[in-house]
C-alpha cells in the first residue's frame, strides 16, 4: 500500500522536511525554463525537451507554456503519462521492438500526435503493419548514430537506404531524422565539445539535405541535450533540440563548462550519527544514484559517500560542524536516476515547501 504524502508539509520551512526527501527549488528551476526558451528566440531551432529527466507532467506543462513545440519521452510508459495528463505532441526518442510495444504504440497513437523513430526496416515495416491494421499512420523519424554507438542506423547511404524504404511503408509518415550525441554531452572545454559536436552534427545534416535533394520529408531534424543544444543553432538543417538536465541540472553537468543552468535539486538528509571524521546522514543508494559518482555536499566544505542503501558518509577535512538531527542537503551526481528514486517533489520556494508534485513518470521503464 502506498502513503501519500503528508500536504501538511505545504507551507512549513524546508528544514521541517522530513528525509530523505528530493526537493524541487522552483525559483531556480523557472529560471532555468526561462533561460532556454530565450536562448531559441529569433533562431530557426525548437525545444522539444526531454522528460526523461524531471518526469513531470507539471513540469512538461511548463515547458510548453515557454514555447516548447511537444516534449521527448524516453519510454512508451513515459509518452502514455505525459499523453493522459494532456500533452499532445510526443517524440518517443528510443526504438521501439516487439508485439507488446507496437499494441501500445497504436493505443497512444490513437490518442495523441506521437512520433516514433526506426533504425531497422525490419522493426519499421512491422510498425507500419500494426498501423495499416488499426488504419492509422504512424509519424516516424529515422534515427541515425553520430557517435554515440547505442542506437541509431548509419548516417550517409545506409540512412538514406531506410529512409526510402520508410517513406514507401503504408503506415508510416516519414517527417525526418534523429541525431543524439549522447557522447558529446559532458565534454568538459567548450571549444573541444564544440569542435566534435560540428563534426557529430555534420553526418546529421548531411544526411537531412540528401534526402531534402531526394524530395524526402525532413521537416524535424531532431538532436542535443543540455551540454550541445547551445551549439545546434549553428546548423540551418537543424530544426530542434531535446535537453532534458537543464532544468534541475546535476554536477556531472556541473563540471562541464558554458553551460550556465543552476542546480535546482536537491536531496535533503538528516544527521542520524555522529563519526570522528563526520557524520552519518540518512541518504544513500535508495536516494541518490551513484552512476556518475557521489553526490555533492551544498553549502559545506564536506565530501559525500554512500555507506549502503540508507546511509551516507559526509565527511570533513577540518573539524566537524554537525550534530544529530542537523540537516545536509545534497546536489545529486545525476539527476535523471536521481530522481527515478523518489515519489514526488517537495517543491519551494525561499525556504517553504509550496507545493508536492508527484513523480509520475518514475519507474515506467517499459
Ligand atoms: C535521445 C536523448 N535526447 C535528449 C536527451 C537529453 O539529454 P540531457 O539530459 O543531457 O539534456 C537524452 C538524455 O539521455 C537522450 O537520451
Amino acid at each position: 500500500m502506498s502513503r501519500d504524502p503528508d500536504p501538511a508539509v505545504i507551507g512549513s520551512r524546508v528544514e521541517d522536511l522530513d528525509t530523505p526527501c528530493l526537493v524541487l527549488d522552483l525559483d531556480k528551476a523557472e529560471r532555468n525554463l526561462d533561460a532556454m526558451a530565450r536562448a531559441f528566440v529569433g533562431t530557426h531551432v525548437s525545444v522539444r525537451p526531454h522528460t526523461k529527466t524531471h518526469k513531470s507532467p507539471r513540469l512538461a506543462l511548463m515547458q510548453l507554456q515557454r514555447g516548447a513545440i511537444g516534449v521527448c519521452c524516453a519510454k512508451l510508459g513515459e509518452a502514455e503519462v505525459m499523453a493522459g495528463s494532456g500533452i499532445t505532441e510526443i517524440l518517443i526518442t528510443t526504438e521501439l521492438a516487439g508485439p507488446p510495444k507496437l499494441r501500445r504504440l497504436i493505443g497512444l497513437a490513437r490518442q495523441t500526435r506521437v512520433i516514433t523513430v526506426v533504425d531497422d526496416a525490419i522493426a519499421a515495416e512491422q510498425i507500419s503493419e500494426a498501423a495499416v491494421a488499426a488504419k492509422l499512420r504512424v509519424r516516424c523519424l529515422v534515427d541515425l548514430d553520430i557517435g554515440t554507438n547505442r542506437t541509431g542506423v548509419a548516417p550517409g547511404e545506409p540512412a538514406i537506404e531506410l529512409a526510402l524504404k520508410v517513406a514507401r511503408m503504408p503506415g508510416l509518415d516519414l517527417v525526418g531524422l534523429q541525431g543524439y550525441e549522447g557522447h558529446l554531452q559532458h565534454v568538459v572545454e567548450v571549444d573541444e565539445r564544440r569542435d566534435q559536436h560540428g563534426a557529430a552534427v555534420s553526418l546529421l545534416t548531411q544526411t537531412a539535405e540528401r534526402l531534402r535533394e531526394m524530395g524526402l520529408n525532413t521537416e524535424i531534424v531532431s538532436t542535443a541535450g543540455t551540454g550541445t543544444c547551445n551549439m545546434a543553432a549553428r546548423h540551418s538543417a537543424v530544426t530542434e533540440v531535446q535537453p532534458g538536465s537543464y532544468v534541475v541540472m546535476d554536477t556531472d553537468y556541473g563540471r562541464v563548462h558554458g553551460i550556465g543552468f543552476e542546480h535546482s535539486l536537491m536531496v535533503l538528509s538528516s544527521v542520524v550519527s555522529k563519526r570522528n571524521n563526520g557524520v552519518t546522514v540518512d541518504a544513500g543508494f535508495k536516494a541518490l544514484s551513484i552512476d556518475s559518482g557521489p553526490a555533492v555536499p551544498k553549502d559545506l566544505d564536506a565530501h559525500y559517500a554512500p555507506r549502503g542503501d540508507e546511509h551516507g558518509l559526509v565527511s570533513f577535512e577540518n573539524g566537524n560542524p554537525l550534530a544529530v538531527g542537523d540537516r545536509v542537503s545534497l546536489i545529486p551526481s545525476h539527476c535523471d536516476t536521481t530522481i527515478n528514486l523518489h515519489d514526488q517533489y517537495y517543491v519551494t520556494r525561499g525556504d517553504r515547501v509550496v507545493a508536492i508534485w508527484p513523480i509520475a513518470t518514475r519507474g515506467r521503464l517499459q
